[in-house]
Protein backbone atom coordinates (compact mmCIF):
# COMPACT_ATOMS: atom_id res chain seq x y z
CA UNK A 1 0.00 0.00 0.00
CA UNK A 2 1.46 3.40 -0.60
CA UNK A 3 1.50 5.42 2.26
CA UNK A 4 1.69 9.41 1.50
CA UNK A 5 5.13 10.81 2.05
CA UNK A 6 5.93 14.11 3.81
CA UNK A 7 9.66 14.03 3.71
CA UNK A 8 11.80 12.36 1.18
CA UNK A 9 15.01 10.32 3.17
CA UNK A 10 17.27 12.02 0.16
CA UNK A 11 16.59 15.31 1.59
CA UNK A 12 18.26 14.33 5.09
CA UNK A 13 21.60 14.17 5.98
CA UNK A 14 23.30 11.73 4.38
CA UNK A 15 23.88 9.73 7.86
CA UNK A 16 20.02 8.81 8.59
CA UNK A 17 20.13 6.25 6.00
CA UNK A 18 23.60 4.79 6.75
CA UNK A 19 24.30 1.21 7.63
CA UNK A 20 26.08 2.60 10.64
CA UNK A 21 22.98 3.88 11.82
CA UNK A 22 21.03 1.14 10.91
CA UNK A 23 22.96 -1.12 12.76
CA UNK A 24 21.81 -0.71 16.13
CA UNK A 25 18.00 -0.94 15.34
CA UNK A 26 18.41 -4.00 13.20
CA UNK A 27 19.48 -5.68 16.18
CA UNK A 28 17.19 -4.17 18.50
CA UNK A 29 14.70 -5.25 15.72
CA UNK A 30 15.76 -8.93 15.93
CA UNK A 31 15.82 -9.16 19.73
CA UNK A 32 12.23 -7.25 19.92
CA UNK A 33 11.07 -9.96 17.07
CA UNK A 34 12.12 -13.40 19.30
CA UNK A 35 12.51 -12.17 22.74
CA UNK A 36 12.36 -16.02 23.98
CA UNK A 37 15.97 -16.40 22.01
CA UNK A 38 18.92 -16.50 23.93
CA UNK A 39 20.77 -13.51 23.26
CA UNK A 40 24.33 -13.96 22.99
CA UNK A 41 24.68 -10.28 20.79
CA UNK A 42 23.90 -7.66 24.03
CA UNK A 43 26.94 -6.28 25.21
CA UNK A 44 24.93 -5.38 28.29
CA UNK A 45 26.27 -5.54 32.19
CA UNK A 46 25.37 -8.67 34.03
CA UNK A 47 21.80 -7.26 35.82
CA UNK A 48 21.53 -9.60 38.62
CA UNK A 49 23.85 -7.43 40.38
CA UNK A 50 20.96 -4.62 39.72
CA UNK A 51 20.12 -3.32 43.60
CA UNK A 52 17.02 -1.52 43.97
CA UNK A 53 18.28 0.32 46.58
CA UNK A 54 21.23 1.74 45.43
CA UNK A 55 20.62 4.70 43.42
CA UNK A 56 18.94 5.98 46.29
CA UNK A 57 21.41 5.25 48.34
CA UNK A 58 24.48 6.87 46.26
CA UNK A 59 22.26 9.96 45.16
CA UNK A 60 22.24 10.43 49.27
CA UNK A 61 25.58 10.05 49.63
CA UNK A 62 26.94 12.58 46.99
CA UNK A 63 24.00 15.24 48.70
CA UNK A 64 26.33 14.21 51.88
CA UNK A 65 29.41 15.01 50.18
CA UNK A 66 27.98 18.47 48.67
CA UNK A 67 26.99 19.57 52.40
CA UNK A 68 30.16 18.21 54.23
CA UNK A 69 32.85 17.75 52.03
CA UNK A 70 32.17 20.83 49.86
CA UNK A 71 30.37 23.16 52.32
CA UNK A 72 27.43 23.27 50.52
CA UNK A 73 24.42 24.70 52.23
CA UNK A 74 21.31 22.89 51.92
CA UNK A 75 20.27 25.63 49.21
CA UNK A 76 23.24 25.20 47.52
CA UNK A 77 22.78 21.66 47.47
CA UNK A 78 19.55 21.59 45.91
CA UNK A 79 20.57 23.54 43.20
CA UNK A 80 23.44 21.84 42.83
CA UNK A 81 21.25 18.82 41.10
CA UNK A 82 18.09 20.30 40.80
CA UNK A 83 18.88 22.86 38.38
CA UNK A 84 21.22 23.55 35.37
CA UNK A 85 24.49 23.15 36.06
CA UNK A 86 28.19 23.40 34.84
CA UNK A 87 28.51 22.29 31.34
CA UNK A 88 31.20 20.24 32.54
CA UNK A 89 29.54 18.61 35.16
CA UNK A 90 29.44 17.98 38.63
CA UNK A 91 31.72 15.12 39.20
CA UNK A 92 34.78 15.96 37.55
CA UNK A 93 36.53 16.04 40.75
CA UNK A 94 35.29 12.69 41.73
CA UNK A 95 36.12 11.49 38.04
CA UNK A 96 39.76 12.66 38.59
CA UNK A 97 40.40 10.61 41.62
CA UNK A 98 38.89 7.74 40.22
CA UNK A 99 41.62 7.55 37.25
CA UNK A 100 44.23 8.59 39.76
CA UNK A 101 43.24 5.68 42.27
CA UNK A 102 42.12 2.93 39.68
CA UNK A 103 44.51 3.67 36.59
CA UNK A 104 47.22 5.76 37.85
CA UNK A 105 46.56 9.04 35.75
CA UNK A 106 47.31 12.36 37.02
CA UNK A 107 44.81 14.76 36.04
CA UNK A 108 43.71 18.29 36.37
CA UNK A 109 39.51 18.02 36.84
CA UNK A 110 39.13 21.29 34.30
CA UNK A 111 40.41 18.44 31.57
CA UNK A 112 37.21 16.46 32.22
CA UNK A 113 34.04 16.92 30.73
CA UNK A 114 31.18 14.33 32.21
CA UNK A 115 29.15 13.87 29.13
CA UNK A 116 25.57 11.42 28.45
CA UNK A 117 27.54 8.28 28.20
CA UNK A 118 30.39 7.32 26.31
CA UNK A 119 28.18 7.86 22.97
CA UNK A 120 28.51 11.94 23.64
CA UNK A 121 32.14 12.09 24.91
CA UNK A 122 32.95 10.49 21.10
CA UNK A 123 30.21 12.37 19.05
CA UNK A 124 32.54 15.51 21.35
CA UNK A 125 35.67 14.67 20.06
CA UNK A 126 34.81 13.88 16.13
CA UNK A 127 32.62 17.03 15.77
CA UNK A 128 36.13 19.38 17.16
CA UNK A 129 38.22 17.37 15.28
CA UNK A 130 36.31 17.22 11.77
CA UNK A 131 37.56 21.16 10.83
CA UNK A 132 37.29 20.71 7.30
CA UNK A 133 36.83 18.66 4.65
CA UNK A 134 40.52 17.07 4.18
CA UNK A 135 40.20 16.04 7.97
CA UNK A 136 39.75 12.25 8.17
CA UNK A 137 39.74 9.62 11.36
CA UNK A 138 41.92 6.80 11.68
CA UNK A 139 40.16 3.60 13.21
CA UNK A 140 41.60 0.08 14.41
CA UNK A 141 39.16 -2.31 12.10
CA UNK A 142 36.61 -3.97 13.23
CA UNK A 143 35.60 -0.80 15.04
CA UNK A 144 32.52 0.02 17.64
CA UNK A 145 29.89 1.05 15.05
CA UNK A 146 29.00 3.60 17.71
CA UNK A 147 32.40 5.41 16.42
CA UNK A 148 31.50 5.33 13.39
CA UNK A 149 27.94 6.42 13.34
CA UNK A 150 29.18 9.37 15.04
CA UNK A 151 31.95 9.84 12.82
CA UNK A 152 29.05 9.48 9.97
CA UNK A 153 26.97 12.25 11.47
CA UNK A 154 30.08 14.79 11.44
CA UNK A 155 31.04 14.10 8.10
CA UNK A 156 34.45 13.03 9.23
CA UNK A 157 35.53 9.94 6.94
CA UNK A 158 36.85 7.16 8.82
CA UNK A 159 39.66 4.89 7.62
CA UNK A 160 40.28 1.89 8.37
CA UNK A 161 43.47 0.46 10.36
CA UNK A 162 44.32 -3.26 10.34
CA UNK A 163 44.20 -4.67 13.98
CA UNK A 164 45.63 -7.86 13.45
CA UNK A 165 46.32 -10.23 16.72
CA UNK A 166 48.20 -7.70 18.49
CA UNK A 167 45.56 -5.43 18.34
CA UNK A 168 46.82 -2.72 16.10
CA UNK A 169 49.25 -3.53 13.20
CA UNK A 170 51.45 -0.23 13.81
CA UNK A 171 53.21 -0.52 9.90
CA UNK A 172 49.12 -0.49 8.49
CA UNK A 173 48.74 2.98 11.22
CA UNK A 174 51.79 4.29 9.94
CA UNK A 175 51.29 3.17 6.30
CA UNK A 176 47.15 4.80 6.58
CA UNK A 177 48.84 8.45 7.87
CA UNK A 178 51.32 8.58 5.52
CA UNK A 179 48.89 7.50 2.78
CA UNK A 180 45.87 9.92 4.27
CA UNK A 181 49.12 12.86 3.84
CA UNK A 182 49.97 12.26 0.48
CA UNK A 183 46.20 12.28 -0.69
CA UNK A 184 46.21 15.86 0.70
CA UNK A 185 44.35 14.73 3.56
CA UNK A 186 44.40 15.46 7.63
CA UNK A 187 44.38 12.40 9.48
CA UNK A 188 43.52 14.23 12.92
CA UNK A 189 43.49 11.16 15.53
CA UNK A 190 43.47 7.19 15.72
CA UNK A 191 40.76 5.81 17.63
CA UNK A 192 41.94 2.55 19.31
CA UNK A 193 40.57 0.27 22.14
CA UNK A 194 43.61 -1.55 24.02
CA UNK A 195 41.59 -3.61 26.32
CA UNK A 196 39.13 -6.30 25.79
CA UNK A 197 38.09 -4.53 22.67
CA UNK A 198 34.85 -4.34 21.16
CA UNK A 199 34.30 -6.30 19.15
CA UNK A 200 37.22 -7.99 18.45
CA UNK A 201 37.98 -8.80 22.57
CA UNK A 202 41.93 -8.47 21.19
CA UNK A 203 44.07 -6.30 23.77
CA UNK A 204 47.44 -4.55 23.98
CA UNK A 205 50.57 -5.61 25.86
CA UNK A 206 52.81 -2.68 27.10
CA UNK A 207 55.19 -2.89 24.28
CA UNK A 208 52.95 -2.43 21.77
CA UNK A 209 51.26 0.34 23.91
CA UNK A 210 54.47 2.52 24.28
CA UNK A 211 55.06 1.65 20.48
CA UNK A 212 51.81 3.28 19.61
CA UNK A 213 52.30 6.23 21.28
CA UNK A 214 55.38 6.68 19.84
CA UNK A 215 54.26 6.72 16.50
CA UNK A 216 51.27 8.58 17.60
CA UNK A 217 54.52 11.08 18.17
CA UNK A 218 56.26 10.43 15.55
CA UNK A 219 53.29 10.61 12.82
CA UNK A 220 51.52 13.76 14.77
CA UNK A 221 48.48 11.52 15.24
CA UNK A 222 45.94 11.86 18.39
CA UNK A 223 45.24 8.72 19.86
CA UNK A 224 40.92 8.38 21.42
CA UNK A 225 41.59 5.92 23.75
CA UNK A 226 37.98 4.06 24.59
CA UNK A 227 38.08 2.12 27.25
CA UNK A 228 34.96 0.58 28.96
CA UNK A 229 36.14 -2.78 29.45
CA UNK A 230 39.75 -2.11 30.87
CA UNK A 231 38.32 -3.39 34.88
CA UNK A 232 37.25 -6.88 33.68
CA UNK A 233 40.34 -9.06 32.82
CA UNK A 234 39.40 -13.00 33.48
CA UNK A 235 41.12 -13.80 36.74
CA UNK A 236 43.29 -13.29 38.83
CA UNK A 237 45.66 -10.87 36.89
CA UNK A 238 47.18 -7.51 36.61
CA UNK A 239 45.68 -4.82 34.22
CA UNK A 240 48.03 -3.53 31.84
CA UNK A 241 47.94 0.54 32.02
CA UNK A 242 46.45 2.35 30.18
CA UNK A 243 47.51 4.71 26.86
CA UNK A 244 46.64 7.35 29.16
CA UNK A 245 48.82 6.03 32.19
CA UNK A 246 51.50 6.09 29.87
CA UNK A 247 51.28 9.19 27.52
CA UNK A 248 53.86 11.76 28.53
CA UNK A 249 53.32 13.78 25.66
CA UNK A 250 49.47 14.85 25.59
CA UNK A 251 48.74 12.51 22.92
CA UNK A 252 45.92 10.57 24.27
CA UNK A 253 42.24 12.00 24.11
CA UNK A 254 40.50 9.17 26.93
CA UNK A 255 37.04 8.01 26.76
CA UNK A 256 35.39 6.48 29.96
CA UNK A 257 32.28 5.36 30.87
CA UNK A 258 30.38 4.62 33.94
CA UNK A 259 27.70 1.97 32.15
CA UNK A 260 29.63 -1.22 32.49
CA UNK A 261 30.66 -0.42 35.69
CA UNK A 262 28.61 0.91 37.83
CA UNK A 263 25.08 1.49 35.84
CA UNK A 264 24.06 2.15 31.82
CA UNK A 265 20.86 3.35 33.06
CA UNK A 266 21.94 6.41 34.11
CA UNK A 267 23.69 7.40 31.01
CA UNK A 268 27.13 8.70 32.02
CA UNK A 269 30.26 8.74 30.84
CA UNK A 270 33.04 11.67 30.04
CA UNK A 271 36.01 12.73 28.16
CA UNK A 272 39.50 13.53 29.58
CA UNK A 273 41.01 16.05 26.99
CA UNK A 274 43.94 17.31 28.62
CA UNK A 275 45.76 18.76 24.93
CA UNK A 276 46.75 22.53 25.37
CA UNK A 277 44.55 24.54 23.10
CA UNK A 278 45.22 28.23 22.11
CA UNK A 279 42.47 30.38 22.07
CA UNK A 280 41.77 33.59 19.51
CA UNK A 281 42.57 35.27 22.66
CA UNK A 282 45.90 33.78 23.20
CA UNK A 283 44.57 32.23 26.10
CA UNK A 284 45.98 28.39 26.57
CA UNK A 285 43.21 26.12 27.35
CA UNK A 286 42.57 22.40 27.87
CA UNK A 287 40.90 20.51 24.70
CA UNK A 288 38.34 19.85 27.09
CA UNK A 289 36.76 23.45 27.10
CA UNK A 290 36.69 23.50 23.45
CA UNK A 291 34.36 20.50 23.77
CA UNK A 292 32.47 21.84 26.85
CA UNK A 293 31.25 24.85 24.09
CA UNK A 294 30.28 22.06 21.63
CA UNK A 295 28.32 20.05 24.76
CA UNK A 296 26.90 23.33 25.48
CA UNK A 297 24.77 22.76 22.01
CA UNK A 298 24.18 19.25 22.41
CA UNK A 299 22.84 18.72 25.92
CA UNK A 300 23.48 21.51 27.37
CA UNK A 301 24.62 19.45 30.62
CA UNK A 302 24.75 15.82 31.84
CA UNK A 303 21.75 15.69 34.05
CA UNK A 304 22.92 16.61 37.78
CA UNK A 305 20.60 13.53 39.21
CA UNK A 306 22.30 10.90 36.82
CA UNK A 307 25.92 12.60 38.01
CA UNK A 308 25.20 12.53 41.45
CA UNK A 309 24.04 9.24 41.44
CA UNK A 310 27.52 7.85 40.10
CA UNK A 311 29.00 10.66 42.21
CA UNK A 312 27.85 8.66 44.95
CA UNK A 313 28.75 5.22 43.52
CA UNK A 314 32.11 6.11 43.22
CA UNK A 315 32.19 7.67 47.19
CA UNK A 316 31.24 4.73 48.65
CA UNK A 317 34.01 2.99 47.11
CA UNK A 318 36.71 5.64 47.51
CA UNK A 319 36.65 6.13 44.12
CA UNK A 320 38.01 2.72 42.97
CA UNK A 321 35.36 1.05 40.64
CA UNK A 322 37.83 -1.97 40.45
CA UNK A 323 36.98 -2.53 44.18
CA UNK A 324 33.37 -1.66 43.26
CA UNK A 325 33.30 -4.73 40.68
CA UNK A 326 34.70 -7.59 42.28
CA UNK A 327 31.62 -9.53 42.03
CA UNK A 328 30.72 -8.21 38.41
CA UNK A 329 34.78 -9.30 37.13
CA UNK A 330 34.26 -12.55 38.90
CA UNK A 331 31.09 -13.54 36.73
CA UNK A 332 32.24 -11.97 33.78
CA UNK A 333 35.77 -14.01 34.31
CA UNK A 334 33.14 -17.01 34.74
CA UNK A 335 31.13 -16.51 31.70
CA UNK A 336 33.97 -16.10 29.11
CA UNK A 337 35.45 -19.50 30.55
CA UNK A 338 32.36 -21.37 30.95
CA UNK A 339 32.10 -20.06 27.07
CA UNK A 340 35.17 -20.88 26.20
CA UNK A 341 34.92 -23.93 27.44
CA UNK A 342 32.13 -24.84 25.50
CA UNK A 343 32.87 -24.21 22.33
CA UNK A 344 36.03 -26.20 22.90
CA UNK A 345 33.41 -29.25 23.82
CA UNK A 346 31.19 -28.27 20.58
CA UNK A 347 33.74 -27.44 18.18
CA UNK A 348 36.98 -30.24 18.88
CA UNK A 349 40.09 -30.50 17.01
CA UNK A 350 39.23 -30.45 12.81
CA UNK A 351 36.27 -28.68 13.31
CA UNK A 352 36.21 -25.50 10.64
CA UNK A 353 35.01 -23.33 13.33
CA UNK A 354 37.64 -21.42 15.29
CA UNK A 355 37.31 -19.01 17.78
CA UNK A 356 39.87 -16.31 19.46
CA UNK A 357 40.56 -16.45 23.37
CA UNK A 358 40.57 -12.84 24.95
CA UNK A 359 42.08 -12.40 28.28
CA UNK A 360 38.95 -10.81 29.45
CA UNK A 361 36.35 -8.20 28.61
CA UNK A 362 32.56 -9.08 27.26
CA UNK A 363 32.91 -10.34 23.82
CA UNK A 364 34.75 -13.57 21.59
CA UNK A 365 34.84 -13.73 17.80
CA UNK A 366 33.93 -17.27 16.32
CA UNK A 367 34.67 -17.78 12.37
CA UNK A 368 32.66 -19.87 10.58
CA UNK A 369 33.24 -21.78 7.06
CA UNK A 370 29.79 -19.84 5.60
CA UNK A 371 29.54 -15.72 5.12
CA UNK A 372 27.79 -14.42 8.33
CA UNK A 373 25.12 -11.93 7.25
CA UNK A 374 21.77 -10.28 8.72
CA UNK A 375 19.32 -12.33 7.45
CA UNK A 376 21.64 -15.59 8.71
CA UNK A 377 21.27 -14.02 11.82
CA UNK A 378 17.12 -13.92 11.14
CA UNK A 379 17.65 -17.54 10.33
CA UNK A 380 19.22 -18.33 13.16
CA UNK A 381 16.85 -16.48 15.62
CA UNK A 382 14.15 -18.07 13.67
CA UNK A 383 14.83 -21.00 13.37
CA UNK A 384 17.61 -21.84 16.47
CA UNK A 385 16.48 -19.26 18.67
CA UNK A 386 19.92 -17.49 19.55
CA UNK A 387 20.78 -14.53 18.92
CA UNK A 388 25.05 -12.82 18.23
CA UNK A 389 25.93 -10.34 16.29
CA UNK A 390 27.16 -10.38 12.48
CA UNK A 391 30.97 -9.00 12.40
CA UNK A 392 30.19 -7.61 9.39
CA UNK A 393 28.97 -4.39 11.48
CA UNK A 394 32.03 -3.48 12.79
CA UNK A 395 34.01 -3.02 8.86
CA UNK A 396 32.92 -0.32 6.83
CA UNK A 397 33.23 -1.81 3.89
CA UNK A 398 29.90 -3.67 3.03
CA UNK A 399 31.92 -6.70 2.62
CA UNK A 400 30.46 -10.36 3.96
CA UNK A 401 32.25 -11.68 6.95
CA UNK A 402 32.52 -15.09 7.80
CA UNK A 403 32.46 -14.22 12.08
CA UNK A 404 30.28 -13.42 14.76
CA UNK A 405 30.52 -11.80 17.85
CA UNK A 406 29.67 -13.59 20.94
CA UNK A 407 28.67 -11.32 24.04
CA UNK A 408 29.08 -13.48 27.49
CA UNK A 409 27.94 -10.47 30.20
CA UNK A 410 23.97 -10.45 29.83
CA UNK A 411 23.69 -14.11 30.47
CA UNK A 412 24.53 -17.09 32.94
CA UNK A 413 25.98 -19.88 32.46
CA UNK A 414 23.27 -22.47 31.37
CA UNK A 415 22.35 -19.76 29.13
CA UNK A 416 25.46 -20.01 27.50
CA UNK A 417 24.78 -23.74 27.37
CA UNK A 418 21.75 -23.60 25.62
CA UNK A 419 23.09 -20.47 23.23
CA UNK A 420 25.85 -22.41 22.31
CA UNK A 421 23.78 -25.62 21.86
CA UNK A 422 21.12 -23.58 19.30
CA UNK A 423 24.53 -22.38 17.62
CA UNK A 424 26.04 -25.44 16.88
CA UNK A 425 22.78 -27.14 15.47
CA UNK A 426 22.87 -23.55 12.70
CA UNK A 427 26.52 -24.63 12.10
CA UNK A 428 25.49 -27.72 11.49
CA UNK A 429 23.08 -26.86 9.45
CA UNK A 430 24.78 -24.27 7.47
CA UNK A 431 27.35 -26.24 6.67
CA UNK A 432 24.95 -29.04 5.40
CA UNK A 433 23.65 -26.19 3.09
CA UNK A 434 27.14 -25.62 1.51
CA UNK A 435 27.72 -29.25 0.92
CA UNK A 436 24.93 -29.30 -1.14
CA UNK A 437 25.65 -29.07 -5.10
CA UNK A 438 24.41 -25.54 -6.60
CA UNK A 439 21.87 -25.45 -8.61
C1 LIG B 1 33.55 0.39 22.79
C2 LIG B 1 32.39 1.14 23.33
N1 LIG B 1 32.46 2.46 23.44
C3 LIG B 1 31.43 3.16 23.91
C4 LIG B 1 30.26 2.55 24.31
C5 LIG B 1 29.12 3.42 24.77
O1 LIG B 1 29.20 3.67 26.11
P1 LIG B 1 28.05 4.49 26.85
O2 LIG B 1 26.97 3.52 27.18
O3 LIG B 1 28.75 5.04 28.05
O4 LIG B 1 27.59 5.56 25.92
C6 LIG B 1 30.15 1.18 24.23
C7 LIG B 1 28.90 0.52 24.63
O5 LIG B 1 28.66 -0.63 24.46
C8 LIG B 1 31.24 0.44 23.73
O6 LIG B 1 31.21 -0.89 23.60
Amino acid sequence: MNQPVDLDVATLHPAVDDPALNSMNFLNEVAQHWPDAVSLAAGRPYEEFFDDDAPRRWLDRFRRHLADDLGQGPEQVRRTLFQYGRTKGIIHHLIARNLAVDEGIDVDPEAVVVTVGCQEAMFLVLRALRAGPADVLLAVAPTYVGLTGAARLVDLPVRPVAGGPAGVDLADLRAQARRARAEGLRPRACYVMPDFANPSGVSLDVAARRRLLDLAAEEDLLLIEDNPYGLFPAGDVDRVPTLKALDTRRRVVYLGSFAKTVLPGARVGYVLADQRVAGADGAVVPFADQLAKIKSMVTVNTSALAQAVIGGALLEHDCSLVAANVRERAAYTRNLHHLLAGLRRRFPAGSPVRWNAPAGGFFVVVTVPFPVDDALLRRSAERHGVLWTPMAHFYDDGRPVDALRLSVSAVTPDQIDLGLDRLAALVTEELARSALPAG
